[in-house]
């Protein structure tokens, strides 16, 4: 059976239903995951704030989610996040696919390498071979999507200020998000094909009134459908090349 592994975001825990729950218990802690099967693909999925959302941003276990995909024998992680907006452009609802991140996390873990000097090479940090099959999976369903873009990732779990956007925006960031890294980050370190699929859910800080969990969560669930097709296309589209 063909497989990939697919981490979902705010909103998303529901995202593959079906599958019997489980978890594996990692060196970091223990992880859930179910197995679902669409359009013969075998996708191991994670929700990454725990089924039911109970982890915030900075206490998600970033290296347990990297490591139970590896533990299942995927090369491949296709994973999604909700953002914020820094540009008019791209609109609440748009997909966008970033090629880059900046990280403004301040207290996670973000390394497998704590007891040994490792440098990983960070120049194309989304896997291309994924962000490919993503963008055409997304134009095959005709939903707007952004190829490329800088995903900025702060700490949380608060939302940003105005300044801290302008601040982001001036530095070449496009939307702001708390999940990212240092998930891209391990996925490197560990050698797996990995990239997201970010879902705008707002306008970020003083570019709209105010901001609130449940509107991020609300559009979330309605980009269910979409998300769920455009991860499978790609899916097919990179198993189909394998
Ligand atoms: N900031 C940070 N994280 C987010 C946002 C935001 O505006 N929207 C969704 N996740």
């Amino acid at each position: 059976m063909r497989r990939m592994a697919v981490i979902g975001g705010s909103g998303l825990e529901g995202l593959f239903e079906g599958g019997e729950r489980a978890t594996v218990m990692t060196p970091y802690g223990s992880i859930g995951y179910s197995i679902v099967e669409e359009r013969g693909i075998e996708l191991l999925f994670i929700p990454r704030h725990g089924f039911g959302h109970g982890l915030p941003p900075h206490k998600v276990n970033y290296r347990g989610l990297i490591w139970s995909a590896r533990w299942w024998g995927t090369t491949h992680i296709i994973a999604t996040n909700a953002v914020g907006s820094m540009r008019e452009e791209f609109e609440p609802g748009d997909l966008v696919i970033p090629d880059q991140f900046m990280d403004f996390t301040k207290s996670r873990p973000t390394t497998f390498y704590d007891d040994e000097v490792v440098h990983t090479d960070m120049t194309e940090p989304y896997s291309m071979e994924i962000r490919d099959a993503l963008r055409k999976a997304a134009e095959d369903v005709g939903h707007p999507i952004h190829h490329g873009g800088v995903y900025v990732c702060t700490e949380g779990p608060r939302y940003e200020t105005p300044a801290e956007i302008r601040a982001y925006r001036t530095l070449g960031g496009d939307i702001v998000g708390m999940t990212g890294v240092p998930e891209v980050v391990l996925a490197r370190e560990a050698d797996i094909e990995y990239a997201t699929l970010a879902a705008v859910t707002n306008y970020a800080a003083g570019m709209q009134s105010r901001i609130s969990h449940e509107e991020v969560v609300e559009l979330m669930s309605k980009l269910n459908p979409v998300l769920k097709d455009v991860i499978v296309g790609a899916a097919e589209i990179i198993l189909e090349e394998d």
